[in-house]
């Protein structure tokens, strides 16, 4: 799947008037990309830069992230932590928990991250906190449920942030085109939409992120 919506040279424009990703961040994608091969699933440059520059705009003490992968969103959204922030982050995948860690040392960020391993639905249950914001960055069929089973633990005024929210552009065609992910992300964007608790807009960038204020 190949995740942006921009055409290359307005992409590639942006991006060079976005601040450059720091070396520790390149490192990182550059690692993931190798060992995994599924580096197109970690959040990259503009998306990280978003991630990080949102943070620090909020502020927030406590953040959830679901679906940590190899440590690139989780690193961004760390850096506006308030000194006393935690951010708790979800994967199914243990593998990739010290290639994780060893870039958020050296960002300086390990000590206020907390990982889990396991499905997220079952994780999410024995977290007993309050959120400031959510990132929800796991399978997409269960983006509903995340969204269900987070609610009431985001403070009012908090933000949830859903990533892949246009996946690759596959929401727009007609249901029977559609993939089993594609379908349940315009269900995640309808259940959104009809939501009276909250503010939300859908913001295109890269494969397009849900950003949701409760009120
Ligand atoms: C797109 S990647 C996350 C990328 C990461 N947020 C970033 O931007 O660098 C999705 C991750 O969700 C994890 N995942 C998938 N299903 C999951 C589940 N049921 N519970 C927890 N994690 C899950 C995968 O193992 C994968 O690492």
């Amino acid at each position: 799947m190949s995740i942006t919506i921009l055409p290359e040279s307005i992409g590639t424009y942006a991006e060079q008037f976005t601040t450059p990703e720091t070396a520790m961040m390149t490192a990182l994608g550059r690692e993931t990309h190798m060992k995994t091969g599924r580096g197109e699933m970690l959040s990259g440059h503009m998306q990280g830069a978003f991630l990080s520059m949102f943070s620090q705009a909020m502020r927030p003490e406590r953040i959830l992230e679901i679906g940590t992968f190899t440590g690139y969103s989780a690193g961004c959204l760390a850096k506006g932590l308030t000194a006393n922030g935690i951010l708790h982050t979800i994967d199914i995948d243990e593998e990739l928990h010290d290639m994780a860690y060893k870039y958020w040392e050296h960002a300086g960020v390990a000590e206020k991250i907390r990982q889990y391993t396991g499905s997220a639905l079952d994780v999410l249950l024995t977290i007993d906190e309050t959120f400031d914001l959510v990132f929800i960055d796991a399978d997409k069929v269960n983006y509903e449920a995340y969204y269900d089973l987070v609610f009431d633990k985001l403070k009012p005024g908090g933000f949830i942030l859903a990533d892949n929210v246009l996946y690759d552009g596959e929401v727009v065609l007609p249901v029977e085109q559609q993939s089993k992910n594609a379908r349940a992300i315009h269900l995640f964007n309808e259940k959104v939409k009809a939501d009276p608790r909250v503010e939300h807009m859908l913001l295109p960038l890269r494969d397009g992120i849900m950003m949701v204020r409760k009120k």
